[in-house]
């Protein structure tokens, strides 16, 4: 059901590779809540996924970027105020990417250029992004930026590797650039912490079967889905949160804040029992 909570708002969404990505389904509902934007991706998530088609169904236009570009950038954000006719109401930064995560180099064997680029793409492109709009002065009065976060930032949890690390930069940049933003424009930055999500992304995650499951017993309203978090994405962009800024938001079904469930006991309870259970590496 649609409310029109964005009705009349501008925007640039960042990061819908195919239609399990996050940012495909905030785009989705952007479109149904009444909003116009601009999608982006890199040209080379442009030649392998589906954007295309996203722009077709909901009537945007498709800028190509690579976000740890501050030319590319300048050029979307342009670009994006031109075609739109005005100020940007509302920005969804959701890109991860980490060569260490995709060769599978443990943590405490990383390769140093790719954890670079780890920070560079999941976390300073976001610094480059607002710092970008800062000095076009891109974003209305009242905007909104959201970035998207997951809980290894703050708990260590097995496999995320230097993800982990990119998000905990993601955040507390989230939380830096907000005040000034808040301070100087009344313009509002959060990230929102979502739960284990099976997309691209979400699949090169050392155990995301497991881990998924583990969250799923653990939270007492399960995990939250993609559509659920665009969901919530809406409300971040909308007038209805307009005084939530500087803020990390757990959108997970109540992960972050439990210890140990009846459901997770049951499991581990069972597995204690388990003679031939397989060994851990
Ligand atoms: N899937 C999960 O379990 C999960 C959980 C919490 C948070 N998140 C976060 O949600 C966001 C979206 O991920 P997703 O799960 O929808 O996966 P996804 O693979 O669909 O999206 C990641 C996107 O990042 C884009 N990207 C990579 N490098 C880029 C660059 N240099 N410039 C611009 N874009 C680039 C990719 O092309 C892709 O579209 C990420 O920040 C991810 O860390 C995901």
């Amino acid at each position: 059901m649609a409310y029109n909570l964005l009705k009349g708002k501008k925007g640039i969404i960042f990061g819908a590779l195919d239609d399990k990505s996050i940012a495909w389904k905030v785009a989705e509902k952007s479109y149904d809540e009444g909003a116009i934007f601009t999608l982006t991706n890199t040209p080379a998530a442009m030649r392998f996924g589906e954007i295309d088609q996203l722009a077709k169904k909901c009537n945007a236009s498709v800028i190509p970027a690579d976000a740890t570009s501050i030319a590319d950038l300048e050029n979307l954000v342009s670009k994006s105020m031109e075609i739109l006719g005005g100020k940007i109401d509302f920005i969804l930064h959701s890109i991860g990417m980490s060569m260490n995560v995709r060769k599978k180099r443990v943590y405490n064997d990383l390769h140093y250029d790719f954890f670079q680029k780890t920070l560079d793409i999941s976390a300073l492109s976001f610094h480059k992004l607002l710092q970008t709009c800062y000095k076009l002065d891109a974003i209305s009065e009242w905007g909104s930026v959201v970035a998207l976060s997951y809980i290894a930032s703050q708990r260590t949890l097995y496999g995320y590797n230097d993800m982990a690390d990119a998000k905990a930069l993601l955040e507390s940049i989230s939380r830096s650039f907000g005040y000034i933003y808040g301070r100087e424009k009344r313009i509002r930055v959060n990230t929102i912490s979502q739960s284990p999500t099976l997309t691209t992304a979400g699949s090169g995650v050392k155990g995301i079967d497991g881990l998924m499951d583990f969250t799923e017993r653990m939270s007492p309203l399960g995990n939250a889905t993609a559509e659920e978090c665009a969901d919530f994405t809406i409300v971040m962009f909308s007038d209805l949160s307009k005084k939530v800024t500087m803020q990390n938001i757990y959108h997970d079904g109540g992960f972050s804040s439990m210890g140990m469930s009846l459901k997770a006991m049951r499991m581990y309870t069972r597995s204690l029992d388990c003679e031939e259970c397989p060994p851990v590496d």
